[in-house]
């Protein structure tokens, strides 16, 4: 009862999965966005708009989904360009992840991935591996209704979430000050700096310099996605965090937090 119901909510967004061959005999189940915002606009315009001025908009604009990229082309193209700006003595965080974040956006396709629950935080949020590579892995998510993926860090890490099917709603978080140790229980203070309803086509970065906790709240509609993960050198402690859902100052928009390592952690007797 509560499978279909999550199904029919994936459906809307997402044409059924299709056998797709990626080499030559292997072939892998892939998931398609149905049809593009883009295309109902440009079939709407064909319908009420001038010849001469269609064809303007669509010299602008490119033919209706030539910008969409397969899941093989994307990583055809993500990969030597992320390995490229990672060797460069220039290299910027945010240059890197915009780069690799647009090109995400013109996904036309997801593999249709393993997934399953991710520790006891919350069942209703699955993970799974959909590429592993160099130098990023990409895991996708799939979020039932209802679901919350509590504030955490990602040490020393860029990721770009890009949002595929249903709605997510998205706040990232920066330390204010210094941060106890992560094995203290002491409160510090976190500053919210972004909170973005994520839907289909919509890309969310973060990096070690900004933004870097996140949380996940899905309301109604499931939803799914994919984290494209870089792990930048001296990789150090990951954590969940307890936060005080008040915050302390409104108009700041600053809430009251402490480590907690132990949550998603398998128990050690
Ligand atoms: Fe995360």
């Amino acid at each position: 009862m509560k499978e279909s119901f999550i199904d029919a909510d994936l459906n809307e967004a997402m044409a059924p999965a299709k056998d797709v061959e990626v080499f030559p005999g292997v072939t892998e189940r892939r998931y398609f966005l149905q049809g593009s915002l883009a295309t109902a606009a440009v079939i709407l315009a064909a319908v009420a708009t001038p010849k001469d001025v269609l064809a303007q908009s669509q010299k602008a604009t490119g033919a209706a989904g030539t910008d969409k990229l397969a899941w093989d082309e994307f990583l055809k193209q993500a990969l030597p360009e992320a390995q490229q700006l990672i060797a460069d003595a220039g290299f910027n965080f945010d240059e890197y992840l915009f780069r690799i974040g647009s090109l995400a956006t013109r996904l036309k396709e997801i593999p249709d991935s393993k997934l399953g629950p991710y520790t006891s935080v919350d069942p209703r949020v699955s993970f799974g591996p959909s590429f592993r590579g160099s130098p990023f892995y990409i895991i996708q998510w799939r979020m039932e209704p209802g679901a919350f993926l509590p504030p955490h860090n990602h040490p020393n890490a860029s990721v770009c979430t890009l949002a595929f099917a249903g709605e997510v709603q998205l706040r990232n978080f920066e330390i204010v000050g210094e941060a106890p140790d992560l094995a203290s229980k002491k409160t510090f203070r976190i500053r919210e700096t972004r909170n973005e309803t994520m839907t289909p086509g919509r890309i969310s970065t973060l990096s070690p310099v900004r933004d870097n906790i996140h949380c996940f709240q899905v309301g109604k509609t499931a939803a799914r996605g994919i984290d494209i993960n870089t792990e930048h050198p001296k990789t150090t402690w990951f954590s969940f965090l307890d936060m005080n859902d008040k915050p302390m100052d409104t108009e700041g928009r600053i809430y009251e937090v402490s480590w907690n390592p132990q949550l998603g952690q398998k128990k050690t007797s």
